[in-house]
């Protein structure tokens, strides 16, 4: 049923920020998340008193397994001096801050407030790397995948091996997404991973001179990318540099009514457009090469905006794997079935392409606390759209950009359009 959905008002965004993303050992989550609210602070250019602010959404997938902290939302709220304001926690798995993105703006949409700040928290690395993919796993059927041995690299492998089957993708396709992406994530200094891969090969020989061992003499970063020692298989075809790393972090966004977001800044920018949806396991899907809740994600935020994918200047999409980036393009429609790989070999999501796609380093590079990472790329489309990412502002007017967040394999997916008028 085809049913047409718009905002009760308008919404928009008056400030961003974030904390770094990376390992921060002796940092608890409450600390990355007041980084990310004093940086938004800054950005709120007419200047933000906090007392304005009437609520809380914030996103978090699981505090309770890998910090062993439930009930969030009011800590976070506590830490910056909003309460007694409500302070709500959203779990949709890795989309738990886009989601709570759409319940910010479902809030100031019908009337209810006309300031809310939305959060996205998550601290991963606390636990060992094994305990890390336990947890993540229960963001898969418990019942069904799990005891089959499924871990995340696992699904997004059987993805990857499903599209490489029906639409000759290779590795290397896989390969240029991370290239691409360390590429702008070294221009990102809130990026974990600050460097581009030829950057990383160079450290690596040299750490293996200071050490005395032979220096590997990789001819190319494909070369690289190629060696089990230097890029092993995580689960096949998806190696070390086809996965996104366990991060902490935490974004910020504050949303305000349109009737007043000049007073807080004469550069608003607009959510036009939202979407959401679900979808059933990955094993009870006919279908491994499209991520189908996205697609209608996509649909909805497109309808509701009134635009069009070809219309989108840039994109923050969800690369949890890299995979998982060339199936995004192709369901938000920037390319046809089975084309988002040959666009990706042929440079065209470059920040200098046609279509920019991950110009943040997305979450391969950039990190992916995962809670945290759908607010996160609301900050880059803040950037991009406002001429204010540096060197790796893309070489065009940025007037539509676009955010897609997934949960899990795609049993959540959630879509926003921005404007800037
Ligand atoms: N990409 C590139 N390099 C990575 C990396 C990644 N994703 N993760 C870690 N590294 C590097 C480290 O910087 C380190 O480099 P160094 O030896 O030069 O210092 C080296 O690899 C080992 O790091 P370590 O932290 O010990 O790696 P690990 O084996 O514990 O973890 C993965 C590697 C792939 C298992 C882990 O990153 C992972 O599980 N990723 C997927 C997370 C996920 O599923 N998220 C949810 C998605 S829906």
């Amino acid at each position: 049923m085809s049913k047409e959905r718009k905002l009760g008002r308008g919404v928009a965004i008056a400030g961003v920020g974030m904390s770094k993303f990376g390992a921060f050992p002796g940092q608890a989550t409450r600390d990355l998340f007041v980084d990310a609210f004093q940086e938004l602070r800054g950005t709120v250019d007419k200047g933000l008193d906090p007392d304005d602010i009437e609520a809380l959404y914030i996103g978090n997938y699981s505090s309770d397994l890998f910090e062993k902290q439930g009930h969030t939302a009011p800590i976070m709220a506590d830490w910056i001096g909003l309460t007694p304001r409500p302070a709500t926690r959203i779990e949709d798995a890795c989309a738990s801050s886009g989601v709570a993105l759409r319940q910010g703006l479902i809030a100031v949409a019908s009337g209810l407030y006309d300031v809310v700040l939305v959060g996205g928290i998550e601290k991963m690395t606390d636990l060992p790397i094994a305990e890390v993919t336990d947890t993540l796993a229960t963001a898969g059927d418990v019942l069904f995948e799990i005891p089959a041995g499924f871990t995340f690299p696992g699904f997004y492998a059987a993805m990857a091996t499903a599209y490489m089957d029906r639409y000759g993708a290779t590795p290397e396709s896989l390969m240029r997404v991370g290239l691409k992406n360390h590429d702008n994530g070294a221009l990102n200094p809130k990026a974990q991973f600050g460097s581009r891969i030829s950057a990383i090969m160079e450290s690596k020989k040299a750490r293996a001179a200071q050490k005395g061992r032979p220096v590997p003499e990789w001819e190319s970063e494909m070369a690289f990318l190629h060696d089990d020692r230097a890029n092993p298989m995580i689960a096949w075809p998806l190696r070390l540099f086809d996965c996104s790393p366990v991060s902490d972090g935490a974004a910020a966004i504050l949303l305000v009514s349109e009737a007043i977001a000049r007073n807080f800044t004469d550069e608003p920018l607009y959510i036009i457009g939202s979407g959401q949806a679900s979808d059933r396991a990955l094993h009870d899907r006919p279908d491994l090469t499209t991520i189908s809740s996205a697609r209608v994600a996509g649909r909805q935020a497109y309808e509701m905006a009134g635009v069009t994918a070809q219309d989108i200047d840039v994109a923050e999409v969800h690369d949890c794997f890299t995979i998982a980036e060339i199936i995004a393009t192709e369901d938000l429609g920037f390319f046809e079935p089975g084309q988002g790989h040959v666009a990706v070999e042929e440079g065209l999501t470059t920040r200098h392409g046609p279509h920019p796609i991950n110009t943040s380093g997305g979450l391969k590079a950039k990190g992916h606390p995962v809670g945290a990472s759908g607010a996160g790329q609301v900050v880059e489309v803040w950037k991009q759209m406002r001429g204010e990412a540096g060197e790796r502002q893309v070489p065009k007017d940025v007037e539509l950009a676009l955010s897609h967040n997934v949960g899990g394999t795609g049993q959540t997916a959630v879509v926003h359009i921005y404007e800037r008028r």
